[in-house]
């Protein structure tokens, strides 16, 4: 039908005939002479259809946006007026001749240009026709290019694509899984996977060397924009390779994939420990676009009367921290007003600042709610502290740790957000030596996941969880985690004793992970690995900050797929058949 693409005509096509496939994308009648823009997957061309060629104008007239035409024509230069440097065609146009209409389109729901302003609701619905948005289409390309890229390199690497099942047991990681009911077994339930966890480690036991997988996983979770119920993970799993080992490897990867597919050049990646990122930057996925560094204030506050500052200040699990926002004078009432309602959804109970007119001046030059309950002297040494200059304005957190480093990580990328503060474009870095558990007493959650090996030995395990680190890293780019692993537990005694920190009885071990213990037994080497989610990562390399945007069909923020409407009701024979009664009040 056809025998070029429109948006592959150039100057050089001049005089050619061409037969070209494509949708109306614009359709101006000028004065006795109709324009169509015709578009395809490799971009758009102008179509002129003169009277002269009557049948044709004649369906040129009638055509309307996203009928589908396939038009015969000759490709000619434009009037010097008309040329448009802004279209890679922009050069040439058709001169239609032969036009045929394969199918006709009703009026869209939106308008297909870049700026449509339609709702995302609208978008989903009709997901076929916004896919047909080229800068749609650039995502999914660019998507397809990087898997192709990844297979290539893992393929080169010695690794091995082998595919684990869907309708599995739960696999642990931290979300709700989503069930699928047995009709073989009734009463009992697939889970889907979260990830391939436990599959890989066992292909490792099998003596495979090095797998990958680009998997899909499941997680009932609750929804952000970085985050989809059903989203894919580049999975790879080693044998006999440290963490440094692994790490070099993706790493190494990342950089090759970014240079080859977006010619983009990462820096190395730097490694922080958890612990540091968790002072610097109050959180576990440091942005290092730009600085804003906090700083610790509680030693300074232990003795001063007011409150707010001295509780946490005198209490091992609290912390009070600054914040300093260099040229910060230029923030208004309002939005520090705004910065404090911000801090309020991190649990935040206020948000005390010092503004640094002049520092010359002492407390003289300062300005600020808090200065009236504190000494100038602590003052002073905070100011030291900080490092404070002119112009700068200081915010302070003083709460249970957590809050104060949710709060404050939070506030940083939103002031850097909104004031534009990025330094660099790109910011990889590893995040390494992360506790093993969290929680406290008696109840601990496994901070990764629970086949994650422990640094040091069993008894310092049993006797304090708290205090144990892991062989875990994650990488972390522009403050999103877009990958994590580990160096895996090896050992089955080790493994049960993880189990036993995280409370499971010997039942509730072999019901779960019986498989797991026994593989342990058969002589398991030591392996590790890491998995990156691919949708994240093509979201920050397509610059977008909607995880939605990569995924040709994905689900909204309540987990529902507005074209297919999908999750529904099923018959009732077929719930019979699967032995389910369905409790139709909401729990
Ligand atoms: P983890 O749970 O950290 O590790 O997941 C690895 C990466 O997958 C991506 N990711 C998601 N992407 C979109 N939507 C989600 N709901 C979602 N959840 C996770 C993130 C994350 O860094 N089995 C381990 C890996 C290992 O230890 O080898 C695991 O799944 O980018
Ligand atoms: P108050 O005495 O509650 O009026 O607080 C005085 C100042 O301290 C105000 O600017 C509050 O925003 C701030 N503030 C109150 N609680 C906290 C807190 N937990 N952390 C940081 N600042 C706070």
């Amino acid at each position: 039908m056809r025998t070029h693409l429109c948006g592959q005509l150039r100057d050089s096509h001049i005089d050619d005939q061409v037969s070209l496939c494509g949708w109306v994308h614009r359709r101006r009648d000028h004065g006795g002479v109709i324009f169509l823009d015709v578009r395809d997957h490799a971009g758009i061309v102008q179509v002129v259809f003169d009277p002269d060629t009557v049948e044709s104008f004649k369906l040129a007239d009638q055509v309307r946006n996203e009928y589908v035409l396939n038009i015969t024509g000759r490709v000619r230069t434009r009037d010097a007026a008309a040329i448009n440097p802004k279209m890679a065609t922009g050069m040439i146009e058709v001169l239609g001749k032969e036009l045929t209409i394969l199918n006709a389109s009703e009026t869209p729901p939106f308008q297909l240009d870049e700026h449509s302003d339609a709702g995302e609701d609208v978008r989903l619905r009709y997901r076929y026709i916004d896919l047909r948005r080229p800068e749609m289409q650039d995502k999914l390309r660019l998507r397809s290019k990087v898997s192709h890229f990844i297979r290539n390199y893992l393929d080169q690497q010695d690794f091995i694509d082998i595919e684990t099942p869907i309708l599995t047991k739960a696999t642990p990681e931290g979300a709700r899984d989503y069930l699928v009911p047995s009709r073989t077994h009734p009463g009992e339930f697939f889970a889907l996977p979260q990830s391939p966890q436990l599959f890989k480690q066992l292909l490792m036991i099998s003596g495979f060397d090095r797998y990958y997988q680009i998997a899909r996983c499941f997680r009932d979770e609750d929804l952000r924009a970085d985050r989809q119920p059903e989203f894919t993970q580049v999975d790879i799993e080693t044998t006999f390779l440290e963490e440094q080992e692994i790490m070099d490897l993706v790493e190494t990867m990342f950089r090759q994939m970014f240079r080859e597919t977006i010619d983009v050049e990462l820096p190395e990646f730097p490694v922080m420990t958890y612990a540091d990122a968790m002072k610097k930057y109050g959180s576990d996925r440091p942005d290092l676009r730009f600085g804003l560094e906090l700083a610790d204030v509680a030693d300074l506050l232990k003795e001063v009367e007011f409150n707010v500052f001295s509780g946490p200040a005198n209490d091992p699990k609290s912390r009070v921290a600054a914040l300093r926002l260099p040229n910060g004078d230029q923030l208004t009432r309002k939005m520090i007003d705004g910065y404090t309602k911000f801090v309020s959804i991190y649990g935040a109970r206020g948000l005390a600042y010092i503004k640094v007119n002049d520092l010359a001046a002492g407390i003289e030059g300062l300005q600020s709610p808090i200065l009236k309950f504190l000494p100038d002297n602590v003052v002073l040494n905070i100011l030291d502290r900080v490092g404070a200059e002119d112009k700068d304005i200081i915010f302070f957190g003083a709460d249970k740790a957590k809050v104060v480093n949710d709060a404050l990580g939070a506030l940083r990328c939103k002031i850097a957000e909104d004031l534009n503060l990025y330094a660099k474009k790109w910011a990889p870095l590893w995040v390494t030596e992360f506790p093993m558990f969290e929680g406290e007493g008696s109840n601990w959650t496994a901070t990764h996941h629970p086949f994650t090996q422990p640094t040091g030995d069993m008894d310092a395990m049993l006797a304090d969880p708290g205090s144990v680190l892991s062989r875990a890293y994650d990488v972390v780019l522009n403050g999103i985690e877009v990958g994590g692993g580990s160096i895996r537990v090896h050992e089955m005694e080790m493994q049960k004793k993880i189990f036993e920190v995280l409370d499971l009885t010997e039942h509730e071990i072999n019901i779960k992970f019986g498989f797991l213990l026994d593989a342990l037994k058969y002589g398991a080497p030591p392996h590790g690995g890491l998995a990156f989610g691919l949708d994240r990562l093509i979201m920050l390399m397509c610059d977008s900050n909607a995880i939605r945007d990569v995924i040709a069909f994905p689900k909204t923020q309540t987990a529902a797929c507005l074209m297919t409407s999908a999750p529904s009701e099923v018959d009732p024979p077929q719930l019979a058949e699967l032995n389910i009664a369905v409790k139709k009040s909401k729990i």
